[in-house]
């Protein structure tokens, strides 16, 4: 499928999907989304085990949904807009397969939305988060009010939010929003080792991890240990759990079918 506003790559059993709207610092617009959204139809989740994305050029991520689309929005239209995006974002925090934001330069408003929709935030020390909506006369609009609270507390979810203020990347590591911090050009060279760490590993496994830790969270406990406890369960009906133990017993090495 071609796409004026997206690359895709892969890497064996990884896929790359690059933002790419230069002009606009990869601003997302009606277009840019939509085109995300069909890209997320496409993935073939027997061979994909792990998704990177990023943003074209050395300057950006995405620096936020793109404001010469919003600012002649009324209020339906600026929620219909707002809903599209969330609704991404929210395709792409349920995928089936861990997700990987390799941030390399501006994540600001929709962009570190983005970012917090993926599992994993790496950076570039060249990086640069923030939620500067309020400064334009709107409030962050594709989760992020949920998402950065979650991630890093509503203290400090507040106070970037507030002030609209942006962070560097050695803050957003000290605050729990990024996981690790490279220069630009071993960014993508790690994010594609760590893919390959996690496409290494069981399949089904790796995606019960992620519905137990998205699911979760949100839950009572009593409520959250069951859950978990059903889906521990459901391991041991995949050939997966079968194969992984007899090669531990055996002392043999492993390839994880995903079934
Ligand atoms: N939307 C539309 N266009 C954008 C954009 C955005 N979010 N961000 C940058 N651009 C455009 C600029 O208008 C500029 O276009 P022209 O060359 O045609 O003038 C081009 O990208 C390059 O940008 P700058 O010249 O501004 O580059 P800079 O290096 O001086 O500054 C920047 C970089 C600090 C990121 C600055 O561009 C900026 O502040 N951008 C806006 C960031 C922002 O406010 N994002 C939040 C948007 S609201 C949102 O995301 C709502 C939501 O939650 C859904």
């Amino acid at each position: 499928m071609d796409y004026n506003y997206l690359k895709i790559n892969s890497e064996g059993a990884i896929n790359i999907l690059t933002i790419s709207a230069p002009k606009s610092l990869n601003a997302l617009n009606t277009a840019v989304l939509s085109e995300i959204n069909q890209y997320l139809n496409t993935i073939d989740f027997g061979t994909t085990r792990a998704l990177i994305i990023t943003g074209d050029g050395e300057k950006a991520f995405v620096a936020g949904a793109d404001i010469s689309e919003m600012a002649t929005l009324n209020q339906a239209a600026g929620e219909v807009f707002g809903r599209r995006g969330a609704d991404v974002f929210r395709r792409i925090e349920q995928l089936p397969i861990p997700v990987i934001a390799a941030v390399n330069g501006y994540a600001l408003g929709g962009g570190c939305e983005l970012a917090m929709a993926c599992d994993i935030r790496i950076c570039s020390t060249n990086a640069k988060f923030g939620q500067p909506e309020v400064g334009l006369g709107i409030i962050p609009g594709f989760s992020g009010t949920y998402r950065l609270a979650k991630l890093v507390g509503m203290g400090m979810a507040k106070q970037l939010i507030y002030t609209g203020a942006p962070i560097r990347s050695d803050e957003a590591l000290r605050i729990g929003l990024v996981n690790a911090v490279y220069d630009q050009t071993d960014l993508l060279p790690a994010a594609i080792t760590m893919a390959q760490q996690m496409a290494a590993n069981a399949p089904i496994a790796i995606q019960l991890a992620k519905e137990c830790i998205n699911n979760e969270y949100d839950l009572a406990a009593d409520e959250a240990i069951a859950y978990e406890t059903v889906r521990f369960g459901q391991c041991f009906a995949t050939e997966d759990q079968k194969n992984g133990m007899s090669a531990f017993i055996n002392k043999q090495k492993v390839e994880f079918q995903g079934k």
